[in-house]
């Protein structure tokens, strides 16, 4: 990994770059810093020159009155503003890059605690402070914490995103080397937050899968959330039976559902995480509020695999509508 280095990433000031947005987040940076150079030493020669150009020669010299040359006031006007608009563009162009996974990207889990990193993979496999994953993939991370702010950082993948209590952040990469990758905690979460750090071991596509297949040395096994799903009866109300009392959840993920108050709300992560939580916080038109909450009672990590399992569930039949419908009737079940 330390061969081919370029100049650059040979200082120690600049890791490596390991993803497929290092490159484009450093070439924003060297052209913003060398712009910075550039007129720092413009203006800096320029100090020292008119002050010697335009010394007092005799103790008695006077200053010429100004005079305002307007194509000289136009020009350093408008070079500086259009300097300004290539960093705005430039810069809004790499943010999208930045917070835009691509369709293709596969999804993990993280969740952030004092003071680790728990990652799950879309197989179900789990890790603690270690994330591996394969080389060339995009790889969505979407994230939350258990108690405090955390941030989720990885130089050498040029990401960073902060990691909230009580709601879900994203953060996307895909890696170009295979290689070990330092995680950092970049929020100040308590005493050991310098320590809270870990690995990405980003491996070739082959080493991944074999490394899937072995068998994790798990701690306790965590439910499933088809598992969990029944575990905290939800099946009981969200089933859609002769009796259920609650929405459809088959393909409502990625939908709209209409509110009892007439507003829609786009069925995402957050929406299910504040509708097992908080249910009564947005009842779905023609339902009452008769779920309980599940605040306290459900993990994180379990909320994770019960959203998980909910995104998994395909519409049932052909062009059934969302649960979102708030209809009385009762589709078959799939
Ligand atoms: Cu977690 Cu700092």
């Amino acid at each position: 990994m330390n061969q081919g280095k370029g100049f650059w990433e040979s200082l120690p000031l600049f890791p490596e770059r390991a993803s497929t947005l290092a490159s484009e987040v450093d070439t924003l940076y060297f052209f913003t810093v060398a712009v910075a150079i550039f007129f720092s030493l413009l203006v800096a020669a320029l100090v020292l020159y008119f002050a010697v150009r335009y010394r007092r020669r005799h103790p008695n010299e006077v200053g010429q009155p100004e005079k305002t040359i307007t194509w000289l006031e136009i020009t350093w006007s408008v070079i500086p503003f259009l300097i300004l608009m290539v960093m705005f563009v430039w810069g809004a162009k790499v943010f999208f890059i930045a917070f835009r996974p691509p369709s293709n990207a596969v999804e993990y889990y993280v969740v952030g605690k004092q003071w680790m990193w728990k990652f799950q993979h879309p197989q179900g496999k789990r890790e603690i402070n270690d994330l591996h994953v394969p080389v060339g993939q995009p790889i969505k991370l979407t994230m939350t914490s258990e108690d405090v702010i955390h941030s989720f950082f990885v130089p050498a993948f040029r990401i960073k995103a902060d990691v909230l209590p009580g709601r879900y952040t994203t953060a996307w990469f895909e890696a170009t080397k295979a290689g070990a990758y330092h995680i950092f905690c970049a929020e100040y979460c308590g005493t050991e937050h310098s320590r809270m750090g870990g690995t990405i071991h980003v491996m070739e596509p082959r080493d991944y899968e074999a490394w899937l297949e072995q068998d994790a040395p798990t701690d306790e096994r965590l439910l499933s959330g088809e598992e969990l799903f029944a575990k905290y009866v939800c099946n009981t109300c969200h089933y859609p039976d002769s009796s259920a009392r609650a929405p459809i959840l088959y393909g409502i993920f990625g939908e709209q559902a209409e509110l009892a108050d007439g507003s829609r709300v786009l069925v995402d992560e957050n929406y299910l995480r504040e509708s097992i939580l908080n249910p009564t916080a947005k009842i779905v038109a023609g339902y009452q509020a008769l779920m309980p909450t599940y605040q306290g009672q459900v993990g994180e990590e379990e909320l994770i695999q019960l959203i998980a399992y909910i995104k998994g569930l395909e519409p049932a039949g052909g062009g059934e509508q969302t649960a979102s419908g708030g209809s009385t009737a009762q589709e078959t079940a799939p």
